[in-house]
């Protein structure tokens, strides 16, 4: 896969970004109502002195899942224990970390549609009653052993919350979905990078930065790391409005955030298929992306933003989308 600005496996920008991340909901900037329902939440779980509910959080990558997750813990007080879904192959794993945890704490699991199911199913008992049978010895002489665990908070995050089995659904009492950003909470995301970067900028610089950024954290972060570079090298280290605007024509994202891969996306239903419809696989070959990238990371933006339509019969590219790449629509009619 191309190793794209907003592609959600960066190891080195993913460090720094730790030092950008909000440690309190007051810090969290977006996410208005989500953030004010876990606002209640917590501080109701804290007067009772009980767990917090388990938590789960859906939407596209970049838009500070993990993030949230971290602020919930530190609002709570509790240690935060973090693992992936992939990682935890086997129920002794997923036992191991359990075993560990403090009471209240919270655990983390990210991309929680992707647990095995025999780990999956032995989460149940432990999200409802607190509880996890462990099986000791094999065959014949096999037999479960009843552990106790602390009460805890099981926060998951999910790109694919359709992928997620309705047992393991409805195990979590709050479930929240993170929306696009706005372009107004970007920039204010972009102005509080500049500070903790101790950076000079211009307001307009920021605007477009926001402006051009998918409605994404991580991407505003990610760019605004890439132009204080041309900023550094090119200019005395200010932000510019016309140094950004140079760094992202570099970086061929354009004047609505799209870059090469999703015009090569859309391109490619206009061109090779005529606007579409188009099935999800065939497009994915034809452009040699993995399918479900293309459905988590690249579409959930062009949908939102109006470029692309799912139908039953496949994706088909809006108007808007041939106006963007300045193909005329009548193509599609002959
Ligand atoms: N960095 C990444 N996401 C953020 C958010 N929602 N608020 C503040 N800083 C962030």
């Amino acid at each position: 896969m191309d190793k794209r600005i907003i592609s959600s496996n960066l190891m080195v920008d993913d460090e720094i970004e730790v030092t950008l991340r909000p440690r309190t909901f007051l810090e969290y900037i977006g996410q208005h109502s989500v953030k004010d329902m876990m606002s209640i939440a917590v501080q109701a779980a804290k007067k009772r002195e009980e767990s917090l509910d388990h938590v789960l959080l859906y939407g596209p990558p970049g838009l500070g899942k993990t993030t949230l997750a971290a602020v919930i813990a530190n609002e709570l007080q509790v240690s935060m224990k973090t693992c992936s879904g992939p990682t935890i192959e086997r129920t002794g794993d997923l036992a191991a970390i359990l075993t560990s945890l403090e009471p209240g704490d919270v655990l983390f699991i990210d991309e929680i549609h992707r647990l095995p199911k025999i780990v999956e199913e032995i989460l149940y008992s432990s999200m409802e009653d607190f509880v996890i049978d462990i099986v000791v010895g094999k065959d014949a002489g096999a037999k479960s052993i009843r552990v106790d665990l602390p009460p805890f908070t099981l926060i998951g995050a999910t790109t694919r919350f359709g992928d997620l089995s309705g047992p393991l659904r409805e195990r979590f009492g709050i479930v929240h979905r993170l929306d696009f950003y706005s372009d107004s909470d970007l920039e204010t995301i972009g102005r509080r990078t500049a500070k903790i970067y101790d950076c000079p900028f211009e307001e307009t610089a920021i605007i477009e930065l926001a402006k051009r950024s998918r409605g994404t954290p991580r991407i505003v972060n990610r760019l605004f790391r890439r132009v204080r570079d041309y900023a550094d090298i090119l200019g005395d280290g200010t932000i510019t409005y016309q140094i950004t605007c140079q760094a992202l024509e570099k970086l061929k994202i354009d004047e609505s955030g799209l870059d090469r891969k999703d015009r090569e996306y859309l391109g490619a239903i206009i061109d090779k298929y005529k606007g579409g419809p188009v099935g999800l696989e065939t497009l994915a070959t034809s452009i040699s992306e993995d399918p479900l990238t293309l459905e988590d990371v690249y579409e959930p933006f062009l949908i939102q933003k109006g470029f692309l339509s799912r139908t039953p019969r496949g994706r088909v590219a809006t108007e808007k989308a041939y106006r963007h790449l300045k193909k005329t629509y009548q193509d599609r009619l002959f």
